[in-house]
């Protein structure tokens, strides 16, 4: 099957160029996001009808190398059980559900509208699945759904299922209001309930969500660590929807938090995966390839504003998928986020200094990226000094990133940013939490016609926040109170992986 949205430009103010986004109306969450054959799959929330929420279907992308994406019909729709909720997909390699061998099966929540508005009970989401034997073109929906009942609790939803080769079982983890339910299977259809985990640790500001639950080795060792992602809304980390982690060990049974990391959640502290506004109800790839690392991708909005932003043929686009890898200093693990290397590949240089001077301020004119860019450097002793990158248009909006020493934290402000007035929480900068650089600092900063990636040292601070400008930054100006000069610096433009442009 070909493009089935051809007649969709991706050329409207706002729309991101290298980034996923719907052909048009309502997207959220990713979901069902699965390798199998060549192709990475990324299942995601849709409501074709309109630009803002409503009854869920899952839309339907595939891509080679998870940047250039072609988008495939509706994969589910919605039925007499509900509609279709946020979940996961697995390969059953050994045709342990009986459909087939390796049939890509999705495991969802389905949601009754007509139950939640009756009020008579509040269980009206229940996990289901529906199974594919065409590489993921069809799904035929299991007759005996659901596969989990719901027990009487309104947020009962989310399941991301893995195959936990040490319990020789499925695993599924989904969200249940203020915690997390693990269930166990050997076929996908029966399932037993293993144990509840979370109330008593992390933010809890609001409703938990999309949770994860994967096996990570740490970097440069064969030790293995679990790794729990939860989102939550509202409760984020600059308000309205943001992603916490824990660490820990999974048993077959119960999921542990690992010592050194409960101490430190058990002080209140919440370790965030992504500092910014807009990185929310991420989950990452099933089956995909590789051992040390685990591919992600977040929805880049955030439930505060999301269905108001200002974009009206479609609402919304994907993180750029990212690599998590886990890396251990001390007794400490900490999660880490990396842009996958074949973005390299859209990348190209228009300015290139081994050492920029920087001891007054500097003007670069980047009007060629056409608001689609990547700016690169290194840099040493930053933690005695500021430093900030300004991009600006001729309409006077600008959206700053830099650090900010006396907080000892990096920072992306979007006050004046473009088109910010559609909800009063959206002007805003954000920080974050104080760390402390290292001799040199790595800056990675990311920006597409509405969204800007900011990434410290390989992901150590991650921030992704959205904006609105009414035409591209074309001028960059960094200026410092002292650093003279940033290394390896560059920026290039990035293609759009919608339509070859020249660049
Ligand atoms: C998260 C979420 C999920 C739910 C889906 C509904 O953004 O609220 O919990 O399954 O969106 O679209």
């Amino acid at each position: 099957m070909k493009n089935a949205h051809e007649q969709i430009s991706y050329t409207e103010l706002h729309r991101n160029q290298f980034h996923f986004s719907p052909p048009k109306a309502w997207m959220n969450d990713p979901n069902g996001m699965v390798y199998f054959d060549g192709e990475y799959h990324l299942f995601y929330q849709y409501y074709p009808d309109s630009n803002v929420w409503g009854p869920m279907h899952w839309g339907h992308a595939i891509s080679a190398d998870l940047i250039h994406w072609e988008h495939l019909p509706i994969a589910l729709y919605p039925d007499s059980l509900g509609y279709i909720f946020s979940g996961s997909a697995v390969i059953d390699k050994d045709n342990t559900a009986g459909f087939g061998e390796n049939a890509m099966i999705a495991i969802f929540t389905h949601h009754d509208p007509i139950g939640e508005k009756s009020g008579k009970s509040d269980a009206f989401q229940y996990q289901s699945i529906a199974y594919s034997l065409d590489r993921g073109r069809t799904f035929t929906k299991y007759d005996g759904n659901p596969v989990i009942a719901n027990p009487g609790i309104k947020d009962f939803r989310d399941p991301k299922v893995i195959w936990d080769d040490d319990s020789d079982q499925w695993v599924m983890i989904f969200a249940a209001y203020d915690h997390v339910k693990l269930y166990g299977s050997a076929n996908l259809i029966e399932w037993k309930h293993l144990s509840d985990w979370g109330k008593e640790y992390g933010a809890h500001g609001g409703v938990w969500e999309c949770p994860d639950l994967f096996p990570l080795k740490v970097k440069g060792t064969a030790e293995k660590k679990w790794v729990l992602l939860q989102s939550l809304n509202p409760g984020g980390p600059q308000g309205g929807s943001g992603t916490q982690y824990f660490i820990g060990d999974f048993d077959g049974h119960e999921f542990t938090l690992d010592p050194e990391f409960e101490s430190m959640v058990q002080n209140g502290k919440v370790i965030w995966l992504d500092q910014g506004a807009d990185n929310y109800a991420g989950v990452t790839w099933s089956n995909a390839p590789a051992l040390h690392e685990r591919l992600f991708i977040g929805w880049m909005s955030n439930w505060q504003y999301a269905q108001i932003a200002p974009t009206e043929n479609w609402r919304s686009a994907m993180t750029l998928p990212r690599k998590l890898t886990l890396n251990k200093t001390g007794k400490m693990y900490k999660l880490q986020t990396e842009i996958i290397k074949s973005f390299d590949e859209i990348c190209k240089n228009f300015v290139v200094e081994d050492k920029l001077s920087i001891s007054t301020d500097r003007s670069i004119d980047i009007s060629q990226s056409n608001g689609a860019m990547r700016l690169r450097c290194s840099v040493s002793d930053i933690k005695n000094h500021s430093l900030n990158f300004l991009f600006s248009n001729m309409l006077g909006e600008n959206l700053k990133v830099g650090y900010d020493q006396k907080k000892e934290s990096w920072y992306i402000d979007r006050r004046q940013s473009g088109l910010t007035d559609f909800e009063d929480k959206f002007p805003a900068i954000h920080h974050s939490d104080p760390i402390i650089c290292t001799e040199n600092t790595a800056v990675d900063i990311i920006l597409d016609a509405a969204s800007v990636e900011v990434l410290i040292n390989q992901g150590q601070v991650v921030m992704t926040d959205i904006l609105f400008p009414t035409e591209p930054y074309s001028l960059l100006k960094i200026n410092t109170d002292g650093l003279s000069k940033l290394d390896d610096f560059s920026i290039s433009s990035v293609h759009s992986i919608w339509k070859e442009r020249k660049y």
